[in-house]
């Protein structure tokens, strides 16, 4: 899997360009990509330096590996050429919600189909991927896919029944904790703080307890326990988030997710 092209130059193939060339897994000559109408192949070649095709059918005929990183909803009107380059060789597959059956069913001569699920922390190498592939990979195409996929973070094989629970917990959620932190300065401003105050004190809460998670090595709930004083002003707070069944809409919005990630 040496060479690789990307169909789809977007925010997640951006993502795992970076990664690649950061971590010198393979060289920009080694990379190509080719996208839909905008300008993102075209930005991404600008910012990296990998070969920038304006037809899917110039993608070097050497590829090893065809990763697939447009839109579930772009799918249909990609160029027939990719089929062609995608015969024998590898494709990985980052869509969301898409099958490996029914990306079998897109390219039926690939090789073997690995369908990923990453997230957008893997842009700063942070990120969280789970991938499956159509059939057992041999040792090397298992550390080449690895190695790849970790690039952006940290990488699990799991069952493809899982991919869409993934979606919805780690694919999805960083978005969860986007919107939390947003609405922890919208209420920092509704109690009286100034609106740019209010932003950097949820953005830096948000960071900090993230990164006290991560260093602390303790449980979320033991995280929590200590910052809440029997009678005191988090457990006032925490009082709020049980009565308005904060856990449950958090379980809902997940399953939301999931089921419409089990619809595309
Ligand atoms: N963003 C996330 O958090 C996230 C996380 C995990 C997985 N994903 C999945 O990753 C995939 C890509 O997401 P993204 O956020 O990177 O999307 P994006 O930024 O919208 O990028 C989509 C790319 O596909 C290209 N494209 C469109 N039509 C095409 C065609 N016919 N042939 C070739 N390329 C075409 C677009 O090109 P132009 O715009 O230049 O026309 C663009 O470069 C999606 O399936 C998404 O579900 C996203």
């Amino acid at each position: 899997m040496k060479k690789i092209s990307f169909i789809g130059a977007g925010r997640m193939a951006t993502a795992m360009v970076g990664g690649i060339l950061e971590n010198k897994l393979r060289k920009s000559a080694e990379l190509a990509c080719c996208a839909g109408n905008d300008d993102t192949g075209r930005i991404l070649a600008e910012k990296t330096g990998i070969r920038f095709l304006e037809q899917a059918a110039d993608l070097p005929p050497d590829t090893d590996l065809v990763v697939l990183a447009c839109k579930p909803q772009q799918l249909d009107n990609l160029d027939p050429a990719i089929r062609q380059l995608v015969k024998g060789n590898s494709l990985l597959s980052i869509v969301a919600g898409k099958r490996i059956t029914t990306l079998q069913e897109y390219f039926p001569e690939a090789n073997t189909v690995i369908r990923c699920m990453p997230n957008t922390p893997g842009s700063i190498g942070e990120g969280f991927t789970a991938y499956t592939p159509s059939e057992n990979l041999s040792p090397e195409d298992s550390t080449s896919i690895e190695g790849i996929l970790g690039s952006l973070g940290e990488v699990l094989h799991v069952p493809e029944e899982w991919i869409d629970l993934v979606t919805a917990i780690s694919g999805s959620g960083p978005a969860y904790f986007f919107e939390f932190t947003a609405a922890l300065a919208e209420a920092g401003e509704k109690i009286g703080l100034p609106a740019e105050m209010a932003d950097k004190l949820a953005r830096r809460t948000f960071i900090g307890a993230a990164k006290l998670l991560e260093q602390s090595g303790a449980s979320p709930v033991d995280l929590r326990i200590a910052v809440t004083s029997p009678g005191g002003t988090t457990q006032a707070a925490l009082e709020k988030f049980t009565e308005r069944k904060l856990r449950e809409i958090v379980a809902e919005a997940s399953k939301a997710a999931r089921d419409r990630s089990l619809e595309l």
